[in-house]
């Protein structure tokens, strides 16, 4: 008893502290992790469906190709999973770790408590053979991981790295890193640089599905916060600047209003204003490996999809 109201009460304490932090800057900015509420959660789904979103295909084609190559190498008994999502790329992991003859525990780690049960729950029934130990964390702050089989493989996804800035990559993958054991392995799926027509279509979608999880955010500050977003005067924008190689999402106020934030107080906002809700940052391989260098991870293997649209990269931990 008293646990889930305590955890609830915390984040929604810290969620009015980044809000607020975020609000007062100049451009504003609201942190990616408030995304993924229930609704995010499913809308972001979607995007990964979507005919645009390259993505999702083409590091699950990568998977597909190079699994049983990374699995038969590593040999690993664990898998842990950062920004675990649904889980369908895991499925590929956990079926190879399975033919291969190990497959102890799988920890899928992830910020949307709701989501990762239903996940949880899902996997339960398809792998009962495998203890699976779901945890609840910002993957940006330090966070303990469950003692588990080793050696363990700790996959990171789905180009989340990405929406990092370098710094804030190094401190995550260095926190990682510190983790890892000798013969424990880091799997990284990353985004790479490309023509900019490609990257900008995946973010601007034809059914404005992308739309309608970046305003969600502010639906959400809505419901939980009690805001009064108009969400009708914003609109999304995403474009890919080539001399940052990012995308940057924002959302922009259509006329100058005025929300007020009852735990927070009254913040203006001018037409055309911007609030940025993320980045999203495209690769190569120098670029990566500077970072995980940085990190104290070492390349081990480089694995390109065959149209350079994605990588996977696998590494071990320095020393
Ligand atoms: N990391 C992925 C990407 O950058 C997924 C993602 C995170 C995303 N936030 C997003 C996709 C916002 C679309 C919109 O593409």
């Amino acid at each position: 008893m008293g646990t889930p109201p305590y955890t609830v009460r915390r984040s929604r304490q810290q969620m009015v502290v980044d809000v607020r932090q975020g609000l007062s800057r100049s451009p504003k900015q609201l942190s990616p992790k408030y995304f993924y509420d229930e609704r995010g959660s499913e809308l972001f789904e979607e995007i990964t469906q979507l005919p645009e979103y390259y993505l999702t295909r083409a590091e699950r084609s990568l998977l597909e190709q190079r699994i049983s190559q990374i699995i038969s190498t590593v040999r690993p008994c664990s898998l842990v999973e950062l920004g675990a999502g649904s889980a369908t790329k895991t499925r590929i992991i956990l079926d190879e770790m399975r033919t291969s003859g190990c497959a102890e525990c799988y920890v899928p780690v992830d910020v949307s408590k709701d989501f990762l049960e239903a996940t949880a729950l899902q996997l339960r029934t398809d792998y009962a053979d495998v203890q699976i130990i779901p945890v609840v964390s910002d993957i940006t702050e330090p966070f303990e991981l469950p003692p588990s089989a080793s050696p363990t493989l700790v996959a990171f996804l789905g180009s989340t790295i990405g929406n990092f800035p370098r710094a804030q990559a190094v401190r995550l993958l260095s926190h990682i890193a510190s983790e890892m054991g000798s013969s424990d392995r880091f799997l990284l799926g990353a985004d790479l640089i490309k023509d900019p027509a490609i990257i900008n279509r995946a973010y601007n979608d034809s059914r404005g599905v992308t739309a309608a999880f970046n305003l969600n955010i502010l639906e959400r500050l809505n419901r939980e916060l009690g805001a009064d977003f108009p969400v009708a005067d914003y609109e999304h924008r995403a474009f890919y600047s080539s001399e940052q190689h990012r995308v940057e999402m924002h959302l922009i106020a259509r006329r100058a209003h005025k929300v007020t934030i009852p735990e927070i107080g009254e913040i203006s906002f001018e037409k055309g204003e911007s609030i940025r809700t993320e980045l999203s940052y495209k690769y190569d391989r120098p670029t990566l490996e500077d970072i995980l260098t940085a990190s104290g991870l070492l390349l081990e293997k480089w694995m390109p999809a065959d149209d350079n649209s994605f990588a996977l990269a696998l590494a071990r931990a320095e020393g």
